[in-house]
């Protein structure tokens, strides 16, 4: 027997390690596709939960904020700004986010800026629709806190 490193070990490692972590990519993706149904309560999204999440990408919100950790870390964590705002209440939620959209910028110096998007009652009513949706999917409770 050779205490050599053969290229036949070597290919058996390659093919070996290629099948391993193929299985374990498949089934992670499986277990993915079985538990988004039970976390993510699609049966909640509503129209109004569609236009929201239509203007906060048309408006690139995320070029400044993260949304369940994943964006631009400018500005705060918006996945749980609903509990945070609004205190789980739809209407508080809405009058705190009607109140916020139109008061930018709000030229503290010193403090980060956000900008006026000049959007309608009822556009800012339908970002807060998507804010309430997306805090209320299960993510392990994840933010950790609540400032995010
Ligand atoms: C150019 C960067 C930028 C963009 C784009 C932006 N924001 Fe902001 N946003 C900020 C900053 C900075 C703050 C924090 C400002 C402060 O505390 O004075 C903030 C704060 C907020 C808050 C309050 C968060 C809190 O915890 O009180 C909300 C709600 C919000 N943004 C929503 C939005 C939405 C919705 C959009 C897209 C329509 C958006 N932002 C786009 C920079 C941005």
């Amino acid at each position: 027997m050779s205490d050599s490193f053969t290229k036949g070990m070597a290919r058996n490692i390659y093919y070996g390690g290629s099948i391993f972590f193929i299985l374990i990519f498949l089934g992670l993706t499986l277990h993915t596709t079985k538990e988004m149904p039970k976390r993510d309560h699609r049966e909640n999204i509503t129209e109004a939960v569609e236009r929201g999440k239509e203007l906060w990408e048309k408006n690139n919100c995320i070029g400044c904020h993260t949304l369940i950790g994943e964006g631009a870390y400018f500005a705060p964590e918006l996945s749980n700004v609903y509990q945070r705002r609004g205190g789980g209440n739809l209407d508080s939620f809405k009058a705190f986010m009607n109140g916020w959209m139109k008061a930018q910028p709000l030229n503290i110096p010193g403090r980060r800026q956000m900008p006026n998007f000049h959007l309608t009652d009822q556009e800012i009513d339908d970002l807060a629709e998507f804010l309430k949706w997306t805090a209320e999917t299960d993510t392990n409770n994840w933010p950790p806190n609540d400032e995010g």
